[in-house]
């Protein structure tokens, strides 16, 4: 049964090749100061930063940069960008590059105009700006977080060992229109391009796992899960499959623009567990998930045991004849484990730099959500931690 719900995407997306077009007709909406936000530099190396700033002239704009935005991006550098976004009485911030960059550029946009610290406001106290911000526009150049057309900003706060997430409610946080050319994504490294793959799937599955309900939203959820396994292991095996790339990046953007939320509960638990790893060790956000997922949903499988049965057989295609239902259950994972190792994934959080003596730390870290099929004690996450080692 689907619940109440009111639904608007606002994010305009130019997806294919040649989608960068689509800034010509986005760039005139907006003001001639644009803050042009990237990373460490993999756009200037590939060429994409060349053809931004040329659509960037083009349109008469004044460019001001804002560079070096890391994976997993600080509190310290979002306090830079405020003041680079504050000098340059920035328009528009175009954020060009992975999920970092496009979280980081709504961070920025919420907190030019806040007279408040903007990690307290937000990432603390999870308000919502009371300020008027910063309209942001995205060309994405890496695939997973669904950043490209969703609310979500997440920021790591070294000195508190937090890494945070807030998804902010209001439509005009959601970048105003993105650019997904699924080329541009053909120079990632392996390791993050599947760690990106992995990040998509752990988006579905927060939001499969929860409620007992016949709900639309599973029914696509399963369907866009088979696609994503399907062209995942396309594309790690031919980096350069149009078809694979442009139907995985296709699939993160519905995986994680709010859609498949609707009506019904979701999770969340995975990535509570893989922020605290990502907050402690820095680790790449894809393969924190990869290396708790299984320790947790093994644990929770007898709490939601007639959703993983399904998982098992409308998702992996395991046959249940014959089979009681904890065993079909367990091949659906033991399937999706082949998978993982297959993409070539890490499957533990000692591969990621943790070890024993950080465990009370991950415990700590870890947020309790209450829309899974077991609402997790502490001692249940330090043993979850622990097989996940
Ligand atoms: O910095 P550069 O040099 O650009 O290199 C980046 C970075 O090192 C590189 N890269 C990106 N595109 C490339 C490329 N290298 C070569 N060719 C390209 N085309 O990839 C590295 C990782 O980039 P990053 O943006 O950090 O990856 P991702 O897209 O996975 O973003 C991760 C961040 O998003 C957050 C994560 O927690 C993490 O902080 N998330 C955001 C969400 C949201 N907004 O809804 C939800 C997610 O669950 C996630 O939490
Ligand atoms: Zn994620």
């Amino acid at each position: 049964m689907l619940g109440n719900f009111t639904y608007c995407n606002p994010t305009k997306l130019y997806f294919g090749k040649g989608a960068l077009d689509g800034l010509n007709a986005e760039l005139p909406k907006y003001g001639k100061n644009v803050l042009l936000v990237y990373g460490g530099g993999s756009i200037k190396k590939n060429g994409i930063y060349d053809k931004v700033v040329a659509a960037l002239k083009a349109n008469g704009k004044e460019i001001f940069e804002d560079a070096g935005v890391m994976p997993n991006p600080t509190v310290e550098k979002l306090y830079e960008g405020v003041e680079r976004a504050r000098r340059a009485k920035a328009d528009l911030i175009l954020a060009v590059g992975g999920g970092s960059v496009c979280d980081y550029a709504k961070a920025v946009s919420v907190s030019v105009n806040c007279e408040e610290d903007p990690w307290e406001k937000y990432f603390v106290r999870f308000e919502e700006p009371s300020c008027e911000t910063i309209p942001v526009g995205c060309v994405l150049t890496m695939v997973g977080t669904g950043s490209e057309m969703n609310g979500g900003s997440v920021i790591t706060n070294h000195k508190a060992k937090m890494k945070v997430g807030h998804v902010f409610a209001d439509e005009k946080i959601f970048p105003r229109f993105s650019v997904l050319d699924p080329e541009f994504t053909y120079t990632l490294p392996k390791y993050q391009m599947v760690s990106g793959f992995y990040d998509i799937m752990s988006h579905i599955m927060e939001q499969y796992f929860s409620g007992t309900d016949d709900n639309t939203s599973d029914y696509i959820m399963e369907g866009l899960m088979r696609s994503l396994v399907h062209s995942s292991r396309i594309a790690v095996k031919e980096p350069e499959n149009y078809e694979a790339r442009s139907n995985v990046m296709w699939t993160a953007t519905w995986a994680l623009n709010t859609l498949v939320a609707k009506g019904k509960d979701t999770d969340w638990e995975v990535h509570m567990l893989g922020q605290a790893v990502g907050a402690i060790t820095n680790a790449t956000h894809g393969m924190t998930l990869a290396a708790v997922s299984l320790p947790y949903y093994r644990h929770i499988m007898p709490y939601g045991l007639a959703k993983f049965k399904r998982f098992a057989v409308d998702v992996w295609d395991i046959s249940p004849a014959g089979k009681t239902d904890e065993q079909i259950a367990e091949e659906g994972l033991s399937a999706m484990e082949s998978w993982m190792k297959e993409l070539g994934l890490v499957m533990n959080i000692t591969e990621l730099g943790a070890d024993e003596s950080m465990l009370g730390d991950l415990v700590n870290a870890t947020l309790v959500m209450r829309g899974g099929y077991k609402v997790l004690t502490k001692e249940e996450i330090l043993q979850i931690f622990k097989e996940s080692l």
